[in-house]
Formats: structure tokens, C-alpha cells, sequence
């Protein structure tokens, strides 16, 4: 299939165009570098020696959205593109709502006048909000608490109303969890800006002594050993989560959580990390993190039962991987 890939260059895209061109798809990739670099989209021809096709284009841009749609014959859409941050969508919520609405809106128009009718996108386990756990895709969500979170059940919403009216759609949901890691040649990973949000790239900042040490949020939650828990998952899993989506898509909306089933703390990440790279980490217990929740691990029954699909990489390979790229990083 020609697949468009949106926000392609992106983290987790670019390991999902892999996955992709690996499987036997072309891909078409749009995405105006907000948040990626050119260079990635030409690691990815590297690692698998195929062609790509390339926009920088906004894809809240309707001219620049329709121009790619009537270059290619596009089969399906996998939609990464949009604004990932916890914390800054709290300072910039107009940017946030925007961004990812309207790009999606503006996507969903160009599919409807091409008569593309494969969709797959990226949300997030932050739909769940504090719900009970394992995390099970039937579950009533609950609110999130900043307007990045708001944007992905909003879009859940838009897709889901869009296909009850338009039959022929296929649409895929896919909640992922925690994605950390990177792909195993160490040429492609996540390199954010400045002083991580998130707990694995923070870890390899400090591991190569771009940073003191690591400051855990809270040790007084009702888990293991008092830290937060969470459902890491490995990018390549996540990318290979994508290309068993499109290959069994039927009309309708599906909704699948992306993540392993299994539950690791902050304490029990470090000290993994620690071992299979032979660093240490210093750290310091702080105050819990506002907004954050104690546990959150996925129910992985449904995509292993409709999709074939299931984690191959532990936290092990996500550790190890994670810090293959960052030293093999130059950013
Ligand atoms: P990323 O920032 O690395 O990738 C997103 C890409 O989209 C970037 O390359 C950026 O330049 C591009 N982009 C943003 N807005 C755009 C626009 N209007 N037009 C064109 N390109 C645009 O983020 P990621 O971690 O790869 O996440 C991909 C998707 O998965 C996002 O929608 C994100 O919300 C979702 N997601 C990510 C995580 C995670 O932990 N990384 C978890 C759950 C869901
Ligand atoms: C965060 C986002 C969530 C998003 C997800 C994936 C918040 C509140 N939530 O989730 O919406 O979908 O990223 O992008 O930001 N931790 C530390 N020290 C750090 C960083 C993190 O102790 O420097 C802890 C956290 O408290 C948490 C765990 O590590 O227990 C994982 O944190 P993180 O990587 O930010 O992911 P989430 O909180 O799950």
C-alpha cells in the first residue's frame, strides 16, 4: 500500500516508516519539522535502503495537504503529526488545540475528497485519565488533566463521529503507552529539546553527564516500592503495532492499546538501566509531580487477539537501545 505518514519524521514515525517500508509499503511522509529534523528521513533510507518521499508541509495547511494527495495514489493515512507536550500545552492551549485539531480535521477533508478510507492514529493512554488498572480500550474515560490530553479524546471523538456516517471507514485508535527505546541500529531515537519531561531520555542525559542526576518524582505511591508505575513499551514494538493495524483494518472504529502489559517503577527503570549499561545513575526523591498517577499499565488482550500483534522487546532492549542512540547521537 502507499501509506502517508504524517509527522513521519517525528520519533516515533520515523520508526513506524521503517516498520512500514520493511513490510512491503511506500510511504509518503509530511511533516514541517517542528519537532524532527530533516536528517531522520534520510537515516530512514539508510536503515532500510528504500526510497521516500518527503513534504515539509503544516498539515493544517489544506493547499499544501491537497498538492500531496493529488501527487500520490495514497491508500491509507497513519496520522503521528501533532503537539506532544504535557506542559507546555498547559502554558500554550490555543497552540495545542489548534495544532492537533485542526491538522486532523484538515487531514480527515483531504481523505474524503481522495476517498482514502484507511486511518490510523496516535493517541495516548492519557485518555484512560486515573482509571483502574490494566487499562482496557472499553473502559469509560475519564478527563485528563491539560489540553494535550484533551486533544486526544477530542480526535478520538472527531474519528469516531466521522466513521458512523462514513461506513466504508476504517479507522484505528491506538492508545500507546509509554514508548521508550530506539531502533536497534542506533542511527534513529528521541532527542527532545532541552531538559526532558519524560523519564527515559532524562535518564540518558544523566547517564552521559548532560545532566547531575535524575529527580524522582515522589516515592510514596501505593506501588512496589513506593514510585510511579508505567507501561514501557519499545518504539520498535510500537512501529510494528502500526503495520499489524493496517494490515487487518475493517470498516468501523477499532480502538487497540499499544503497550506490554507489564508494569515497571521509576526505581526498578534506573536500576535495569544501571546493569545492562554499566552506569550509574545518581538520583534524589522528590515531591510527586502534579497530574501524574500512581499506576498505569495496558490490558494487551484485544490487539493480541484481533491484531496478531504482541511485544517482542523487553526493558532490557529498551534500555539498551535508549542509550545506543544517545551515544551514538550527535544533536
Ligand atoms: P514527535 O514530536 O517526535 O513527532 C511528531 C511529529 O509531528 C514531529 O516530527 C513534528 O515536527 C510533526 N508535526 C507536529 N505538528 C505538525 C503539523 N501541524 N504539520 C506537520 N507536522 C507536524 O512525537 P512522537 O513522540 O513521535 O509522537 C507522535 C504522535 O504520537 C503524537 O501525536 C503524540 O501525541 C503521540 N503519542 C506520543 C507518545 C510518546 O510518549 N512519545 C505517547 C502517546 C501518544
Ligand atoms: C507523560 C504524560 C502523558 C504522556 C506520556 C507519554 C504527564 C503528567 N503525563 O506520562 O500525558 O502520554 O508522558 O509521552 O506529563 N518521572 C520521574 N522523573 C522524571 C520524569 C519522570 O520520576 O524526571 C516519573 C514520573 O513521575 C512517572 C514516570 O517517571 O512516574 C514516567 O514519567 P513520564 O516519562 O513523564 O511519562 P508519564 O508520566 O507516564
Amino acid at each position: 500500500m502507499n501509506i502517508l505518514v504524517t509527522g513521519g519524521a517525528g520519533y516515533i514515525g520515523s520508526h513506524t516508516c521503517i516498520a512500514l517500508l520493511e513490510a512491503g509499503h511506500k510511504i509518503i511522509v509530511a511533516d514541517n519539522l517542528c519537532n524532527s529534523k530533516a536528517e531522520t528521513v534520510d537515516k530512514i533510507k539508510q536503515i532500510t535502503n528504500k526510497e521516500v518521499t518527503f513534504y515539509q508541509i503544516d498539515v493544517t495547511d489544506e493547499k499544501a495537504l491537497d498538492y500531496v494527495f493529488s501527487n500520490h495514489s495514497i491508500d491509507g493515512v497513519i496520522h503521528f503529526a501533532g503537539l506532544k507536550s504535557v506542559g507546555e500545552s498547559v502554558e500554550k492551549p490555543l497552540e495545542y488545540y489548534y495544532n492537533n485539531l485542526v491538522a486532523t480535521m484538515v487531514l480527515c477533508k483531504a481523505c474524503r475528497n481522495y476517498g482514502v478510507k484507511k486511518f490510523v492514529f496516535s493517541s495516548s493512554a492519557t485518555v484512560y485519565g486515573d482509571n483502574r488498572v490494566p487499562f482496557e480500550e472499553a473502559m469509560k474515560l475519564l478527563p485528563t488533566t491539560n489540553p494535550y490530553g484533551e486533544t486526544k479524546t477530542m480526535i478520538e471523538r472527531i474519528l469516531t463521529d466521522i466513521a458512523k456516517v462514513s461506513q466504508d471507514w476504517s479507522v484505528a485508535l491506538l492508545r500507546y503507552f509509554n514508548p521508550v527505546g530506539a531502533h536497534e541500529s542506533g542511527l534513529i531515537g528521541e532527542a527532545p529539546n532541552g531538559v526532558p519531561n519524560n523519564l527515559m531520555p532524562y535518564i540518558t542525559k544523566v547517564a552521559k553527564g548532560e545532566l547531575e542526576k535524575l529527580y524522582i518524582f515522589g516515592d510514596d505511591y501505593p506501588t512496589v516500592d513506593g514510585t510511579g508505575v508505567r507501561d514501557y513499551i519499545h518504539v520498535m514494538d510500537i512501529a510494528e503495532g502500526h503495520v499489524a493495524a493496517l494490515d487487518k483494518l475493517t470498516s468501523g472504529v477499532h480502538i487497540y492499546n499499544l503497550g506490554t502489559g507489564e508494569g515497571t517503577s521509576v526505581l526498578q527503570l534506573v536500576k535495569t538501566f544501571e546493569e545492562v549499561n554499566n552506569i550509574e545513575i545518581p538520583y534524589e526523591i522528590v515531591e510527586r509531580r502534579t497530574g501524574d498517577i500512581a499506576i498505569c499499565y495496558a490490558d494487551t488482550s484485544k490487539a493480541k487477539k484481533e491484531l496478531g500483534w504482541t511485544t517482542k522487546r523487553g526493558i532490557v532492549e529498551m534500555c539498551r537501545d535508549s542509550w545506543a542512540f544517545k551515544t551514538n547521537y550527535k544533536g
